[in-house]
């Protein structure tokens, strides 16, 4: 068995305190507090001086008054593809808009990738979330949009996280022009065949210029009967049905939600699905960002995610998201590291990480600060310091 005692932790955020208590009592903070890690998993979690006593073969690690809080849980990235849209965001700086035909370009760009260069990037983006404190990615697939192309999308991001979405539904691709139905016939008939196995989750983006609420729905259904738990694009580019359809349902987490009607917010208040900001889009499309002050106050829970994505959201960073989130979002420092880290989880419908309680997987982050609020506080700071997944060191920056 390996045993270590992370000490003398200057602020630990547990997230122990379980709804209704707000965002900021849900930290659970402790101050003066230590963490012990069996084989992996969280066992005990208190404060140091009530700390069990390590046996000598025991690692003990002295933080030196840190603060040390759950890694981060990105509940939505897209970070399986080919090629990047440099020239696209330079226009949009320039004036141009976002729009959803972009993803068309990502895709001939991922097509003409092997997998071996495909897997190479993906665990790339991977080490550098790891490097800003995230623990737990949810990868979406989405840029191959025929049979093969998405089936190697889905088996590479099952090599590096369980929590695997197929996005068949992301566009309409070149070859369907004009055939939309068609194509919807295809992502949830041959397609979702071969990427059942390999995926957890099924998405649909639910936008004027991708897919219709009624097509979005055929495509949750067929997914749901071969056991995929439904997530949805929607209200990224105007206000639409797809947050009514996502709590319809009853899918884990509806993703954008920038544009939202007070019945969106009423329903989702009323509702399990947790609406997943990602500030990241607004950042790099210039568009308005989402009203998080609003959410929470009508009793939503909210998720923040980095989308990552080479269209609309190029960062891997969740401390940049949170910062964003609290400058531009109406959120408090607290509770946008909540929605980092265990409202990512809720996104996910996860109790095993986001959170620093007996039983939960030893994923945790040490920053380079002894408070959480330093996350807004220092934007653009690289805070986060060594990173525990499973109880192992996968990130220690100088
Ligand atoms: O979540 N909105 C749809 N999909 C991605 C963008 C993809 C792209 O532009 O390549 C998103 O923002
Ligand atoms: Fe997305």
């Amino acid at each position: 068995m390996t045993r270590e005692l992370i000490t003398n932790i200057g602020q630990l955020v547990t997230n122990a305190a379980p709804p209704p208590a707000t965002c900021a009592e849900r930290l659970g903070l402790l101050t003066g507090a230590a963490v012990l890690i069996e084989d992996g998993r969280i066992t005990w979690a208190g404060r140091a001086a009530d700390a069990p006593a390590p046996d000598p073969a025991d690692t003990v690690t002295d933080v030196g008054g840190a603060c040390v809080l759950p890694g981060f849980v990105d509940s939505h990235s897209h970070i399986v593809f080919g090629g990047d849209r440099a020239p696209e965001f330079e226009a949009r700086m320039s004036g141009q808009a976002y729009s959803a035909g972009g993803i068309r370009s990502t895709v001939a760009a991922t097509r003409a990738t092997t997998d071996a260069e495909l897997r190479h990037r993906l665990r790339g983006f991977v080490s550098e979330m790891a490097a800003q404190g995230t623990t737990t990615v949810e990868v979406k697939s989405g840029y191959g949009l025929s049979v093969a192309d998405e089936e190697r999308l889905v088996r590479l991001a099952a090599e590096v996280t369980p929590e695997v979405t197929f996005l068949g539904a992301h566009v309409v691709p070149a070859e369907f022009a004009g055939r939309a139905d068609e194509y919807v016939d295809l992502v949830s008939g041959d397609m979702l065949d071969a990427c059942a196995p390999y995926a957890k989750w099924i998405d649909v983006f639910c936008e004027t210029g991708a897919f219709t609420v009624e097509q979005g729905r055929r495509v949750l259904e067929a997914g749901a009967s071969r056991g995929l738990g439904a997530r949805v694009h929607a209200s990224q580019l105007a206000p639409g049905d797809g947050v009514r359809l996502a709590v319809d349902l009853d899918a884990a987490s509806v993703d954008h939600c920038t544009f939202l009607t007070d019945a969106d917010i009423a329903a989702l208040a009323g509702s399990r699905t947790v609406a997943t900001l990602l500030p990241g889009v607004e950042f790099s499309t210039r568009q308005p960002y989402p009203d998080a002050r609003r959410m929470i106050d009508a009793g939503v829970t909210v998720a923040l995610a980095s989308d990552c994505n080479p269209g609309s959201s190029f960062t891997s960073s969740l401390p940049f998201c949170i910062a964003v989130a609290v400058r531009d979002m109406g959120m408090t420092p607290a509770e946008a590291v909540w929605s980092a880290t265990a409202g990512g989880a809720a996104a996910l419908r996860r109790s095993d990480v986001g959170r620093i309680v007996p039983g939960a997987r030893a994923d945790l982050v040490e920053l380079r600060a002894d408070s959480y609020v330093h996350l807004a506080y220092r934007p653009g700071v690289p805070l986060v310091h060594r990173v525990w997944k499973d109880g192992v060191v996968v990130a220690n920056t100088p």
